[in-house]
């Protein structure tokens, strides 16, 4: 299907979504992020894991103001990126962001909707929805603190702060620096993709099912998850070449 605001591609197991507006920085408005959602539908189907990065030297500058400038509750509602960005964290594969330049807003919170951000050394994170009159309202309240800690987003998102890649590393929004974010998280990306598939997807499923409930019933998640694990070739295929001292070879099985 061809977009008009992303690419999507899909190649050696690893699929990609490029937000594709560099004129205005990728700024997401409703057409960018349904494509993206279409696209991230596609996923499982086609890939072992997804990259999604920006074109022309930024992530995304955050939600695009001028159509929102003017709206009501009822329009805000309808625009509100939620349902596509809990589809990318829905994903059952491994999805990571490869983060240049700005990262702001709405940037930020499909960031923190992915499994892992790397960062260019210059990139720059914030949620600067405050200085609008707004706050970011699609998972930036509930994501944010959950990587981050509370006061370090209330900081954030009440100052409408911005931080570095530096910064963003050593508190937890940002899982490694490289000069060439895409290059890494692509090479990441195959790495997971030639991994064992179930066991991926459902140690993801059981971290992110546990995140905000109680730990007995993360615990329950993860003892059910884990012991399916069992029924998988790449788990016997794991324990075997371990056994044979070779390396294995997963089929994602
Ligand atoms: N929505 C709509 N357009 C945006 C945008 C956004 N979130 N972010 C950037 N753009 C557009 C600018 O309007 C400008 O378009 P123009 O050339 O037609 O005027 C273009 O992208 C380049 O932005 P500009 O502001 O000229 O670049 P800069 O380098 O001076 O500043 C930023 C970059 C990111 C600091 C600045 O664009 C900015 O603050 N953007 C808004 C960030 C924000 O509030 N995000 C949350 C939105 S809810």
């Amino acid at each position: 299907m061809d977009y008009g605001c992303i690419t999507y591609g899909c190649e050696g197991g690893v699929a990609r979504i490029t937000l594709d507006r560099p004129d205005v920085m990728n700024a997401l408005n409703r057409d960018m992020v349904d494509e993206v959602k279409d696209a991230a539908g596609r996923v499982p189907a086609e890939a072992r894991a997804l990259v999604i990065a920006g074109a022309g030297g930024n992530f995304a500058a955050g939600a695009d103001i001028a159509p929102m400038a003017d709206f009501t509750p009822g329009k805000a509602r309808a625009f509100c990126f939620n349902d596509a960005f809990n589809a990318v964290e829905d994903l059952p594969v491994p999805v990571i962001a490869a983060i240049d330049g700005y990262c702001l807003g709405g940037g930020l919170e499909l960031a923190m909707a992915c499994d892992l951000r790397v960062c260019a050394p210059g990139a720059t994170l914030g949620s600067p929805e405050i200085r609008l009159g707004i706050f970011p309202g699609a998972g930036g309240t509930q994501r944010l603190p959950r990587l981050v800690g509370t006061g370090r987003a209330k900081e954030m998102i009440f100052f409408g702060k911005t931080i570095d890649a530096h910064a963003a590393l050593a508190w937890g929004l940002c899982d490694r620096i490289a000069e060439d974010p895409l290059a890494e998280a692509l090479a990441l990306a195959a790495r997971l993709a030639s991994g064992p598939t179930a066991a991926l997807r459902l140690a993801k499923k059981a971290i992110n099912f546990g995140l905000g409930r109680d730990i007995a019933s993360g615990l329950a998640c993860e003892e059910d998850a884990w012991t399916e694990l069992f029924r998988t070739e790449d788990q016997k295929e794991g324990m075997r070449a371990f056994l044979e001292k070779r390396k294995p070879a997963f089929k994602g099985k």
